[in-house]
């Protein structure tokens, strides 16, 4: 369950105006709850944690225990945005940090890039290993993981014939539509269904993540079991309701104290991938209509020693949030050294996790002094129970948050710009007046 502390914003704000923002958190809670709501027909990530059938799960084991015979032991996941962030984060935090899931295949990602070098050297690992593909879009028509999938495609064609490289595939995609579906319905494809009802970002609860994080070796009925607690902690409609007090603090913040950009701040770099996704579930869901909070993330100890001096220091626009995992899963106690050549004795019998936690303590304090308000949320371990309840929390919260700034948190038409201007530039089929018009501008 996710705890929230926010002491460290005490001296920056009047406890009668966060009580004001509180009101309108609650407020924003009763549209969210109540579907009244812009972009309510988006709201169907709300009960996945309760509502996903042991039937899914089933049939994503299935694919995990045919593709183990197979002799399976690389996964392509092709996917862009809300397609492939929740999955990887997921799998990021979950994972060893060095060596592979035993038993399980190594899971890599495309198609979010365009990168020419990064897929001829996907196709380099491919070739050492046998390979298989989850292909994701929504839309089935984004350009990026086509390209990815078109390439991927044609190798295990090459690599292994039609008919085995069609079994090497899953394609998760919208029920009836788009490009994708049709080409999964002609080349006979497995297929799963991303609900009409759930935007890209607020997916990683459907399938768009449950395969890869099966197939990753990791336990999806624990995060759904601490999704769906997480929800249940979310019904409680008070000022205690950690999510509101989220969404009212950050809020305040951002109108009444000029602080405009939030860093998300984890001091273990397996969540460096947790920071990615919520940026991209803050940033879409909140950056429009010219408002909206900047998201940004830092991996702690490791950027004090390069974005530390800004944050200490820098234009005071910044308020942090730390996502503290309360107990480190492994143990490692700093030895002593009769010589003491590196004068680290005074550590000797204690955990590195003391240090870190230390460490964590201490730029809190220092970032206070420095004028960066802090807000702490926490959950006792790094396992999938917990990173399902903070999915959940931060979906919930930033559907609260989005509603007090006064947007509709499920769309994101800002996405279109760059697409038209790259396919009037790749001459797309359709296209023609808008190439004629960038033209002019280059
Ligand atoms: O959150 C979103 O809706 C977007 O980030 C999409 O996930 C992203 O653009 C990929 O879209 P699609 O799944 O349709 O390929």
């Amino acid at each position: 369950m996710v705890k929230i502390n926010l002491g460290g914003c005490s001296s920056f704000v009047k406890d009668a105006d966060y009580q004001q923002y509180v009101q309108k958190a609650l407020a924003a809670y009763d549209v969210l709850q109540s579907g009244s709501g812009a972009g309510n027909d988006f709201l169907g990530w709300k009960t996945l944690p309760i509502d996903t059938p042991e039937s899914l799960i089933a049939d994503c084991e299935a694919i995990r225990e045919d593709w183990a015979i197979r002799e399976v032991d690389l996964i392509v996941v092709i996917g862009i945005g809300g397609s492939y962030l929740g999955a990887r984060c997921a799998i990021e935090a979950l994972s060893h940090s060095f060596l592979h899931q035993v038993g399980a295949p190594q899971i890599v990602f495309a198609g979010n890039n365009l990168s020419e070098d990064y897929l001829a050297e996907l196709m380099d690992l491919a070739q050492l290993h046998s390979t298989a593909c989850v292909v994701i879009s929504k839309s089935g028509t984004t350009t990026e993981p086509a390209v990815a999938f078109r390439v991927v495609k044609e190798y295990l064609e090459q690599a292994y014939g039609k008919s085995e490289a069609a079994a090497r595939i899953v394609a998760i995609t919208d029920a009836k539509k788009g490009a994708l579906k049709t080409l999964a319905a002609q080349e006979g494809y497995k297929t799963f269904v991303v609900p009409d009802n759930v935007g890209g970002r607020y997916s990683v609860l459907t399938p768009v993540g449950i395969l890869p994080i099966i197939l990753a070796g990791f336990d999806m009925r624990a995060m759904l079991k601490g999704a769906a607690d997480e929800r249940e902690a979310l019904q409680e409609r008070s000022a205690a309701n950690a999510a509101v007090q989220y969404a009212a603090m950050r809020n305040l913040l951002y109108r009444e104290a000029g602080k405009k950009v939030e860093v998300l701040v984890t001091f273990h770099p397996k969540l460096q991938y947790l920071g990615e996704w919520w940026k991209q579930l803050f940033g879409e869901s909140e950056g429009k209509e010219g408002v909206g909070i900047f998201p940004a993330s830092v991996v702690c100890t490791t950027d004090l020693h390069s974005m530390g001096q800004f944050i200490q220091e820098g234009d005071r626009v910044l308020f942090e949030t730390t996502v503290t995992v309360e107990n480190a899963a492994r143990k490692v106690v700093i030895g002593s050294d009769e010589q003491n050549l590196d004068q680290l004795n005074y550590l000797a019998g204690q955990r590195v996790e003391h240090c870190n936690k230390m460490a964590q303590l201490g730029t809190k304090l220092a970032h206070i002094d420095g004028g960066v308000p802090q807000l702490e949320l926490s959950v006792e371990k790094l396992d999938e129970y917990n990173l399902g309840s903070l999915f959940y929390f931060f979906e919930f919260a930033c559907g609260v948050s989005a509603y007090v700034l006064g947007i509709n948190p499920f769309n994101q038409p800002g996405v279109e710009a760059y697409k038209k201007n790259m396919f009037a530039l790749l001459r797309k089929p359709g296209y023609e007046a808008r190439t004629e018009e960038i033209l002019k501008r280059i």
